[in-house]
């Protein structure tokens, strides 16, 4: 896709770099190995999170394009629809937002509440017709003189998932000259473009360790598989930067066993997870998304599929304001 030249490519959103540190108390209390944290919980924006450096693309795009609206959807307590919310308010475009379910009762929480005071319009619609709902609103938008841009779900596109590759060259610049070489990286993987971005910037920062996915919401498919689909993001990303390295669906590794009650529940693992970087490092993870994620490390460490000498390191990638919209599953036991 073509820029103007005078629509810079990053509409400045985050606070980077963000920090990468390790995790001794963590890593003491499993006895070993080394463990990393990369803080894109820190990223800035309303409360950060991953989205926010997509967005920094994404939001260049729309401005490039000429937009007013910017249109996206996602769940209830979407971190992606809440920092879209934020990006837009920062670049004085109205946002809409299409989300799956039913409006709450009560009072708005997490991240309903800071998309209601961000300014964002919201629509509800059935969770399978998200997207349709979405498309239809733009086309409404559109006959009415409107310039909607939309985002597809997390903003895992091949634009999105750009800031993913500079975020890799950005870790693999700030790991470098530390004594022991990450051997694993492990990531909340659910709609695929932080994974595709990691896994095409570790073909270019020469990063030679493993990136492990951990499913969030999606189990094995068949006959599209999520590692091809996150291969077409990856690949999409490269040829928008203008890249010649590409990725293969066999370069993406995917673990499926932690899907737990399916998404958005909270089950043990989580709720382990979430009390573990809270009480032995005041880190704040989230019910959704890390909260598994590292509960499927914890899992990898104690059965010794990542190996007590190794070292490894966690993307934090956000989400901690919908801890408040599951306040009675976190305190369970
Ligand atoms: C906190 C958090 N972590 C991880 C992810 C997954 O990122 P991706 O959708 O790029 O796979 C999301 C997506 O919404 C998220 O909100």
């Amino acid at each position: 896709m073509e820029h103007p030249s005078e629509i810079p490519r990053r509409f400045p959103l985050a606070a980077l770099p963000t920090p990468l540190h390790r995790l001794p108390r963590l890593s003491k209390h499993l006895g070993g190995p080394e463990i990393w944290i990369k803080r894109d919980d820190l990223t800035g924006l309303a409360f950060g999170g991953n989205k926010t450096r997509k967005l920094e693309f994404l939001l260049s795009d729309a401005i490039a394009q000429g937009a007013d609206t910017i249109l996206t959807a996602g769940a209830a307590q979407s971190n992606h629809c809440r920092q879209t919310a934020a990006a837009a308010a920062r670049a004085g475009l109205r946002c809409e937002l299409v989300l799956g379910g039913a409006p709450p009762a009560a009072a708005p929480q997490g991240n309903l509440l800071l998309d209601r005071l961000l300014g964002a319009t919201v629509q509800w619609t059935s969770m399978e017709h998200r997207i349709s709902r979405m498309e239809e609103r733009a086309a409404e938008l559109r006959a009415e003189g409107g310039r909607p841009y939309v985002i597809p779900y997390g903003g895992s596109n091949g634009i999105g998932a750009a800031a993913y590759v500079a975020a890799m060259a950005e870790t693999v610049g700030q790991l470098s000259g530390r004594a022991a070489a990450v051997t694993s990286m492990v990531v909340a993987s659910s709609s695929g473009g932080t994974q595709a971005g990691l896994c095409l910037g570790a073909k270019l920062a020469r990063y030679g360790g493993t990136i492990i996915g951990i499913s969030i919401d999606k189990g094995e498919r068949a006959p599209d598989p999520y590692e091809a689909e996150m291969a077409r993001i990856a690949n999409a990303a490269g040829e928008w930067l203008r890249l010649e390295e590409r990725c293969s669906p066999d370069d993406f590794r995917v673990e499926y066993r932690f899907l737990g009650g399916g998404y958005g529940v909270v089950g043990d693992v989580e709720r382990e997870s979430i009390q573990l970087l809270a009480r032995l490092e005041g880190i704040l993870l989230d019910p959704v998304y890390t909260g598994r994620a590292m509960g499927g490390l914890l899992q990898m460490i104690r059965s010794g599929e990542i190996g007590r000498d190794e070292s490894v390191l966690f993307w934090h990638t956000g989400g901690a304001p919908a801890l408040f919209a599951y306040a009675e599953e976190l305190t369970t036991s």
